[in-house]
């Protein structure tokens, strides 16, 4: 049955479908940036090219798709009025077989529909390149934590510069982050910078995001991966040029600070080196990597700049003041995490220090046992990680609050 009622929903399809799309960028929005007066969290950040494109792209579906909404109801109040029955009793005339007329309904839903994937086709064609001039950024996700690193920035002491839950990034150029994962799919997400990408084990999928304003940015891990999903945020620091030169060249140099014999850094570098064979503690670098010294774990972050980070347990707790982990709430949040990190971060694959069972693989395992004062002493040690202080990133980084104002 090839009549008008037959076609009708099909020529609206193509404008419901763009509708679908545009109402739920708006809901995105709305929903992404409803975090309170905190910080700004939006898709619709337009100091992101990326955001701007996609935003441009949603624009034209919401034009087109209004122009069609227009039509259509302004086509179907006329029919109504028009034909009413109580004027018109006759049997309406039928025009099956109005092969001008078919032709027409048919061509005209595939015009809408070709119209709509030559604009999303020309965007993801803006979108996806990733050109030799970008800066590359490594995002490697794990339960439950990122590294990210910077291939082009070997250090001076081995390896390449690595930082753990924090990305360094300058604004105003093309960055290319590469994701993958070393376990299970993560999703890497700051909707204030571009789209949200997989993080897949064994692949290695380059995309690119940028953004005008510098500022600090919060992502999180955008596929459910495990227990502290969550739990699994990072925050991306975007410096203009100079300010990023200057970390660049300080994290190529860095080498973690020798601790003064005899002082508490230096006990906490013994036992964070060591571990403490007499009750089984673990070492924290057979899984953490700390640049310029032996310490090269891989099966955690990378504590490289503990010192000058903000965050701890991934973005589960934020320390954003200038004395960091020298605040006493935030030395006491410092002192549980080693204490008994599964405890407090549910899924949390480090080992317990005060002796409680933790799992790995769902397999109980027994904590070895560290001292409220060894525990202190290698807070200690982690606190004195720091880049020099021109080179702290964190430094005059203005959060991005509500309405993209600093
Ligand atoms: Cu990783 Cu969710």
């Amino acid at each position: 049955m090839n009549t008008k009622h037959d076609r009708k929903p099909g020529g609206g399809g193509a404008g419901l479908r763009a509708w679908a799309r545009a109402a739920a960028l708006a809901l995105g929005t709305a929903v992404l940036s409803g975090c309170g007066a905190g910080q700004y969290i939006s898709i619709g950040d337009t100091a992101a090219g990326y955001n701007r494109e996609v935003l441009n792209l949603g624009l034209w579906a919401i034009a087109i798709s209004a122009v069609i909404f227009i039509g259509v109801s302004a086509a179907l109040f006329y029919t109504v009025q028009k034909f009413r029955e109580d004027r018109n009793t006759a049997e309406p005339q039928q025009f099956h077989g109005n092969n001008k007329l078919e032709v027409w309904l048919v061509a005209v839903p595939i015009v809408i529909v070709l119209g709509l994937s030559v604009l999303s086709v020309r965007s993801l064609a803006r979108l996806n390149p990733v050109s030799k001039e970008s800066v590359g950024i490594e995002a490697l996700g794990a339960q439950f934590w990122w590294n990210f690193s910077y291939p082009a920035n070997a250090a001076a002491a081995g390896g390449v510069v690595t930082n753990g839950n924090e990305m360094v990034m300058p604004a105003e150029a093309k960055i290319a982050v590469t994701t993958t994962s070393r376990d299970v799919i993560h999703g890497f997400w700051a909707p204030n910078l571009g789209g949200q990408r997989a993080s897949i084990p064994t692949v290695k999928k380059s995309w690119q995001l940028d953004t005008d304003r510098p500022g600090v940015y919060q992502g999180n891990c955008s596929q459910l991966c495990g227990a502290s999903h969550a739990n699994m945020r990072f925050k991306v620091v975007a410096l203009p040029a100079d300010r990023y030169e200057t970390f660049e060249t300080a994290a190529q140099a860095y080498r973690a600070p020798t601790p003064a014999p005899g002082s508490a850094e230096a006990r906490g570098y013994t036992i964070f080196m060591q571990g403490k064979a007499a009750t089984g503690a673990i070492a924290c670098a057979s899984c953490h990597r700390v640049q310029g010294t032996p310490a090269a774990g891989v099966s955690g972050p990378d504590l490289s700049f503990f010192g000058t980070r903000r965050t701890l347990g991934a973005g589960k707790w934020e320390a954003m003041t200038p004395a960091r982990w020298e605040d006493p709430e935030a030395a006491r949040i410092l002192h549980l995490w080693l204490k008994n990190s599964p405890g407090v971060k549910p899924g949390s694959l480090m080992p317990t220090y005060d002796g409680s069972t933790y799992y790995v693989n769902g397999k109980p395992q027994k904590g070895g046992v560290l001292t409220d004062q060894e525990i202190d002493d290698v807070a200690a040690y982690l606190r004195s990680l720091q880049l020099p202080e021109e080179a702290d990133y964190w430094r005059g980084s203005p959060a991005i609050t509500s309405g993209g104002q600093q």
